[in-house]
């Protein structure tokens, strides 16, 4: 090649880099933010709309890195939320139903908040009865999250929240820095990517709490959904929902969802595991290995034609039916949260797991090279 040809050659790829850079620049935009009210300690927050080619939108806010709203369509292109929040934040600030929030540092009950950690023993808060709850007192979904990325592109739309919990807080060791990733894809997935590390070891185990109506329509129940579960075997709980250490059977029990079912089918159930719940409230031992990305669940509901699957890499689920709502918490639009009307379903180590040293282990180790990570998935689509 000669000196001509290799300067037209140059040429060419800085204008093709150039006009890629610039295509690139079009597809994305800013994503964007409106004020969600301020705290009642006079702080401002904020809700950004994330929103795909498909017309899909999720409104999220940074108080608890709240999703606050998710318009998914129905079967005839409908576009409607469905999941259960409030209109501003002090309903959230208020509320102690965790409606879309994230929830740690240990999601869901550890017995007594008691457990021991290379040989120390840990006192957390008490929040659930005699037990710590999603974090105790003021866990992640109470705490004003920051910023620090968020944009709307084809290939994704995607905010990144960061929350640094303080060492002692709520009762744990470690400063933990956690890092949530929603990203909206154009395939209508929403994936919460989570990454964290810690300057002691400590236990982690965050997870999502979206309240799910997928008609659309939260003054109905959800009883009519059919769900599936990819498990044989679920954690048994006491009466104040510690697990017992069991992993049971679902076969031949209300807790069967291995084909789909009504969630209302069984919910009732003359079944002392149910009386404990008031309904379904329980972790459910998936049947796939952890550690990759697989689909473990899906909801169906027949008048909207709405499906939502769910991945993770995650060894539990906690499937939650809303028994603990009770028409006293005003929701968006001024609806009432009746008994019923949301389900969550909560990716997750199984709970009490500190406590249970034969399980799957919620220990972060305070080395960087082996952050924590989380990825779930909840993908919507219509039959
Ligand atoms: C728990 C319920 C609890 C609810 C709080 C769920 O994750 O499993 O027991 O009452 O969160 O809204």
């Amino acid at each position: 090649m000669n000196m001509k040809m290799l300067k037209s050659l140059v040429f060419l790829m800085s204008a093709m880099i150039l006009v890629s850079c610039q295509s690139k620049k079009e597809e994305s935009t800013m994503v964007e933010k409106k004020s969600f009210g301020k705290l009642s300690n006079g702080e401002e927050v904020y809700f950004y709309t994330l929103t795909n080619k498909n017309g899909l939108k999720a409104e999220i806010t940074n108080y608890g890195a709240t999703v606050v709203s998710l318009f998914v369509p129905d079967k005839n292109g409908k576009l409607e939320d469905v999941v259960l929040g409030y209109d501003d934040v002090s309903g959230y600030e208020k509320g102690e139903s965790y409606f879309g929030g994230i929830v740690g540092r240990y999601g869901n009950r550890i017995g007594k908040g008691k457990f021991s950690l290379d040989g120390t023993d840990y006192q957390l808060s008490i929040n659930n009865g005699e037990n710590h709850l999603h974090g105790g007192k003021l866990g992640f979904n109470k705490r004003v999250w920051q910023v620090v990325g968020a944009e709307n592109k084809m290939g994704g739309s995607f905010i990144a929240l960061k929350y640094v919990s303080v060492d002692g807080e709520e009762g744990y060791p470690g400063t933990v820095e956690l890092t949530v990733n929603y990203q909206l894809s154009q395939e209508n997935e929403l994936w919460i990517n989570y990454t964290a590390t810690t300057d002691k070891n400590t236990i982690l185990n965050p997870t999502h709490h979206s309240y799910f109506n997928l008609t659309g329509d939260p003054s109905k129940t959800i009883l009519e959904h059919e769900l599936m579960i990819d498990a044989d075997k679920y954690t048994p709980v006491d009466k104040g929902l510690i697990t017992t250490g069991e992993l049971a059977d679902v076969a031949n029990t209300p807790f069967d969802f291995r084909k789909p079912k009504a969630i209302g089918k069984d919910i009732d159930a003359d079944n002392l595991q149910i009386k404990f719940g008031l309904g379904y409230d329980h972790n459910w031992v998936l049947n796939k290995h952890p550690e990759q990305v697989f689909k473990f669940a899906s909801v169906y509901e027949a008048v909207s034609g709405r499906l939502m699957e769910i991945l993770t890499d995650q060894p539990g689920v906690q499937f939650y039916s809303g028994n603990f709502l009770d028409g006293k918490s005003k929701g968006k639009h001024g609806v009432m949260y009746q008994y019923r009307t949301g389900f969550c379903m909560e990716a997750q180590k199984y709970p009490d797991s500190p406590n249970k040293p034969e399980w799957p282990s919620a220990t972060l180790k305070a080395s960087k090279k082996t952050p924590y990570r989380q990825t779930t998935i909840y993908k919507f689509s219509t039959k």
